[in-house]
């Protein structure tokens, strides 16, 4: 049984279809990135998943149940865990407490025993050993994306949500966070990432989904992607494209 299916789900905001009749199956211990130009419907299908938007049609099933429409916390609860595409610490807290807190919504809530020292590995796990006590909001922004994935780890999750974590960081972050994520889904996570970024997206996936005005328009190994003509026309097409111009 697959770890997510997402059955023709769909979901309108007034007139605009964010996400249309969108399906595909992730196998546990898969890495799938999805890719689509802005406004294509990435986040709302992760808003989706996550529980934060509830589907206007279809089925999102973790492990065979149905999640869709199950609040965001009953979700995380069994297993889905998400970092945000813009980045929302609790200022406030330290950033060994905002890892805390991931660890009351998670699988691993109501276990205290080790929570310190796991929340102590996580950090060390995305570089920030040294920023424990540091206030959240005093974090650089890279610093907060890399919190943001601590706390999201400190559910152990089953099924991890990274919407363009890679986005504004530079060759040298990109890289290290790159083979972060491939050492998570070494440890058995599996991931379903948005980005941005298209060739660390083509680099880390071995199968990728493009999303196009809220549509799926390709499914694949990322060399069958890439070379896809309707992928093409999505991202060299249109108004300043080579179509455009002919
Ligand atoms: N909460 C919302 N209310 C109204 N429209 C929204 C909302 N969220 C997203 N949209 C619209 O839905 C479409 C898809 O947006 P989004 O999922 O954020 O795309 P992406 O993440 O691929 O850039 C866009 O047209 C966007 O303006
Ligand atoms: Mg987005």
């Amino acid at each position: 049984m697959p770890l997510l299916e997402v059955e023709r789900v769909s979901k309108d905001f007034g007139g605009v279809r964010a996400v249309h009749d969108v399906s595909f199956t992730l196998e546990e211990g898969e890495l799938l990135g999805i890719m689509g130009p802005n406004g294509s419907g990435k986040t709302t299908l992760f808003n989706l998943i996550a529980g934060a938007l509830v589907p206007d049609g279809g089925r999102i099933r973790l492990a065979g149940q149905d999640i869709a429409g199950l609040a965001p916390h009953r979700i995380c609860a069994r297993g889905v865990a998400r970092t945000f595409q813009l980045v929302r610490p609790f200022a406030g807290l330290s950033a060994l407490e905002n890892v805390l807190v991931g660890r009351l919504y998670g699988r691993a809530r109501g276990r205290a025993a080790g929570a310190v020292a796991e929340a102590e590995r996580l950090l060390a796990l995305v570089g920030l050993e040294d920023r424990a006590h540091e206030p959240a909001a005093r974090l650089t922004f890279v610093d907060k994306k890399r919190l943001e994935l601590a706390r999201a780890l400190a559910t152990s999750p089953a099924l991890l949500l990274l919407d363009e974590f890679l986005a504004g960081l530079n060759p040298a972050e990109t890289a290290s966070a790159m083979a972060l994520v491939r050492r998570l889904v070494g440890e058995g996570i599996t991931v379903l990432m948005v980005e941005h970024i298209v060739w660390a997206l083509l680099d880390l996936s071995r199968r990728v989904l493009v999303l196009s005005a809220g549509e799926k328009i390709a499914d694949g190994p990322p060399a069958a992607v890439a070379a896809d003509p309707a992928v093409v026309d999505v991202y060299l097409g249109g108004a300043g494209g080579a179509r455009a111009r002919a």
